[in-house]
């Protein structure tokens, strides 16, 4: 079976000869003589790309890789993930390439060799909060916060999928982190914008596009700036980020925030020659245009605030919260902290970010202080998906593994029962090809899904996109002891 079987266009991906909205022709920054080119690629199919989770999995096929990411790479076809156990194991993460420009930003910046304190302010459904999940360092703390509601559950899933402790959840509108001044080391705004940057990918946005949609969009943005900058400590970095090609709102904007705020923006020279580089108030953004590089339509500036840099992250109140505390669980490993709720819920949380957590708490409420590991009562623990899905080995060793082929592992991703091998009891990991899947409860002759009900495959009809999943290889024995 090869992968070309499995695509399936986007249905919504721009057909060829499309009439555009003049007044979007009119706003476009391009350089003389690119319009062209630039209309050719925007008529032309969109590459699809994956960003490999690195402490999961490692890419073994012929590598198309993208410049920028090192464990991304481009795929020749788009395939259906939805079928393919491997993504809903946090394996990989499909992200458009454009973006994963952040990643070299981060090692740009040097923001991977210590810890600090990050914040994601705009960050469902988790491409970014993923990818600097991965590029911080492991000791860091990530806050993804995002202010809609209906989008939350997307954001938890994919960071509790990704495996990696050391981030929270909050659902807090710009305005209200006024309670953490001067706390972030790094913020990143990746605005809501006007989405010229998606119109090969997604023509709806194109249908939604207008002239007063910018307006709106450009004036939401500076909304969002104004808020959040006292949040940054003197010489943190703000990295500010859109999918949209117009001027007002990323140059023309940011030079109007930069006046007003004394924010310097850094010229960013990054060796990959492919990206526009476009002036900023003493500074220089970063463009992605579809006909130079492969992939859809981004800007990105690093904005810097004035002050000396700290060494080491910020010492932050060592008072409890009223909603979570420190509990020990002796079926887990003692590297990590383990925080309870008033519900019994039994989160994770790296012991150098509690104090952190806490103060956030107070300011802001959590969603949730970390990977959602399980439940405990009266000193049991009742496994959760978190625990199933974690990178680090923090407890997942007390559990037999039940190996399922391809067919079962859909059947488990939708709920449904699996039988049981023989002498099941109690809580199983559920493993496909070296990826744990979920944990399964043995009752009979059957193996109950544990999966997560909002969660679940509800498409029924779907096959392997074979060629991906055999590209993507579990290290085996490196990061899951068994
Ligand atoms: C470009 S998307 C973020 C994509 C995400 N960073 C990722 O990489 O997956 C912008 C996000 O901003 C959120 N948003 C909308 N209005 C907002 C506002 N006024 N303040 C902050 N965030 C807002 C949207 O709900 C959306 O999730």
């Amino acid at each position: 079976m090869s992968i070309n079987e499995h695509v399936h266009s986007a249905d919504s991906e721009i057909p060829a000869g499309r009439v555009w909205p003049q007044e979007w022709l009119k706003s476009l920054p391009l350089r003389d003589g690119d319009r062209d080119d630039f209309l050719k690629a925007m008529e032309s199919k969109a590459p699809s790309s994956v960003r490999v989770n690195a402490a999961k999995a490692s890419f073994v096929g012929a590598s198309d890789p993208v410049p920028w990411h090192p464990d991304a790479h481009y795929l020749a076809e788009r395939p259906s993930y939805t079928f393919d156990p491997a993504f809903h194991a946090g394996a990989y993460y499909p992200q458009e390439a454009s973006s994963m420009l952040v990643h070299a930003l981060i090692r740009h910046l040097g923001l991977n060799e210590k810890p600090i304190q990050a914040l994601d302010l705009c960050a469902a459904p988790g491409g970014k909060s993923t990818l600097l999940r991965s590029a911080l360092h492991p000791e860091s703390f990530l806050l993804a916060n995002e202010v809609v509601g209906k989008r939350l559950n997307l954001l938890e899933e994919n960071l509790c999928k990704w495996g990696l402790s050391g981030y929270a959840l909050s659902q807090a509108d710009p305005s209200r982190f006024s309670a953490l001044p001067a706390f972030f080391d790094l913020i990143l705004v990746d605005a809501p914008c006007s989405g010229e940057g998606m119109f090969r990918k997604d023509s709806e946005s194109v249908n939604h596009w207008s002239p007063s949609l910018v307006d709106i969009c450009a004036e939401r943005q500076a909304r969002i700036l104004d808020a959040i900058w006292p949040s940054l400590q003197p010489g943190g970095f703000l990295i500010y980020s859109t999918c949209t090609f117009n001027r007002k709102e990323n140059e023309d904007g940011l030079s109007d925030f930069c006046r007003r705020s004394g924010a310097q923006c850094l010229q960013l020279d990054l060796p990959y020659p492919e990206w526009v580089q476009s002036e900023i108030e003493g500074g220089s953004a970063l463009r992605a245009f579809p006909h130079r590089l492969r992939g859809e339509g981004f800007f990105v500036a690093v904005l810097q605030k004035e002050g000396g840099n700290k060494s080491g992250p910020p010492v932050r109140s060592k008072r409890g919260s009223k909603r979570f505390s420190t509990v020990r669980v002796d079926a887990l490993s003692s590297d990590m902290n383990y925080l309870t709720d008033g519900r019994g819920r039994l989160f994770a949380a790296r012991p150098s970010t509690v104090d952190t957590l806490y103060s956030i708490d107070k300011a802001l409420g959590l969603i949730t202080p970390g990977p959602l590991l399980g439940s405990l009562h009266k000193e049991r623990f009742k496994p959760g998906h978190g625990l199933a899905l974690m990178a680090e080995a923090i407890g997942q060793n007390t559990y037999n593994k039940v190996n399922v082929d391809h067919e079962l592992a859909l059947k488990y991703l939708r709920r449904e029962d699996i039988p049981a091998p023989a002498n099941a009891r109690g809580y199983l990991l559920v493993e496909y090809d070296g990826f744990h899947l979920g944990f399964a409860k043995a009752h009979r002759d059957r193996l109950i899904s544990q999966y997560p009900q909002n969660w679940r495959i509800r498409s029924q009809n779907g096959c392997l996109p074979e060629a991906l999943v055999s590209a993507i290889d579990f290290p085996k024995g490196e990061s899951m002891p068994s």
